[in-house]
């Protein structure tokens, strides 16, 4: 049996230069936990060229959906950025990943930070009803150079609280925090220092970081995630796993080098 389902190309959207997201069809027999990431990709000369690809729709949701960015001259990238509807994509079996609730200990706040396509496993979570029956509150915060890079994140947070299930769900639980560090917008700044000036808490009006209520979890630039993780290691929180969960889960946005 292969180790991969080929799935067709639903739709195509192109958000900026360096950004696209695109939706096909899943396998019945595709299982993954909101949060998890598969390999993803395309047969080039006969051969699979693949990567890790987060998510991006909530594993009730019938097809499957992905944010990804374009890396000139990426291997998979400068080619699947060249998809259209009706192409086939392969879609490894299995789904793995650290960004699962259980891996966290209970609380009351999550936080999900993110930056870039690290937005995507979140795009997932934030579709999983769950979330909203663990926490008091939902927190998602995107940071990105541009304001334009932040369309996908808005526009899916605009549908999703407008949505008459999620609507009533995320009422009163759910913050949205977008970030950018670039040019002007109204919220502006790097994740780590919008937290440890509490600007962050400040904006949401919501108490600052606490280890008792807060948990966190991170997808993005890697140098963001090594400077959040010491940050929170700095105020005692610990890094969770599936043998030992923790109050941070951590999983790098997979880009292309
Ligand atoms: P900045 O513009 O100040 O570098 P990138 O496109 O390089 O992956 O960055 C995406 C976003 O992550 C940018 O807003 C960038 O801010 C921010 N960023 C990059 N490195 C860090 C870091 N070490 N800590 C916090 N934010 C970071």
């Amino acid at each position: 049996m292969s180790a991969f389902h080929r799935e067709t190309v639903l739709t195509v959207k192109h958000w900026t230069d360096t950004l696209f997201s695109f939706t096909a069809t899943r396998d019945a027999s595709f299982r993954f936990q909101n949060g998890q990431f598969a390999m993803i990709g395309l047969e080039v000369d006969g051969k699979p060229l693949l990567r890790a690809y987060s998510m991006a729709s909530a594993n009730h949701e019938e097809g499957l959906e992905f944010f990804s960015i374009k890396v000139p001259n990426g291997p998979l990238t400068s080619r699947l950025q060249k998809i259209k509807e009706g192409d086939i994509i392969l879609v490894g079996r299995k789904a793995v990943g650290t960004l699962i609730n259980d891996n966290l200990i209970p609380g009351k706040r999550l936080l999900l930070l993110s930056t870039g396509t690290g937005l995507a496993p979140f795009a997932s979570l934030i579709k999983d009803p769950e979330i909203y029956d663990k926490y008091d509150h939902v927190v998602l915060v995107h940071g990105c150079r541009q304001v334009s890079e932040l369309a996908y994140g808005e526009q899916l947070v605009d549908t999703l609280t407008k949505d008459e299930l999620f609507g009533e769900l995320m009422k009163d639980k759910f913050i949205y925090y977008p970030t950018v560090t670039r040019e002007p917008f109204r919220n502006r700044g790097r994740i780590t220092d919008l937290i440890t000036s509490e600007q962050l808490f400040n904006d949401i009006g919501l108490p600052p970081l606490n280890i008792e209520g807060d948990r966190i979890m991170m997808c993005g630039s890697p140098h963001m995630l090594e400077d959040l993780k010491v940050l929170f290691e700095a105020r005692g929180f610990t890094e969770g796993s599936t043998s030992t969960p923790g109050h941070f889960v951590i999983e790098k946005a997979f880009v292309e080098r």
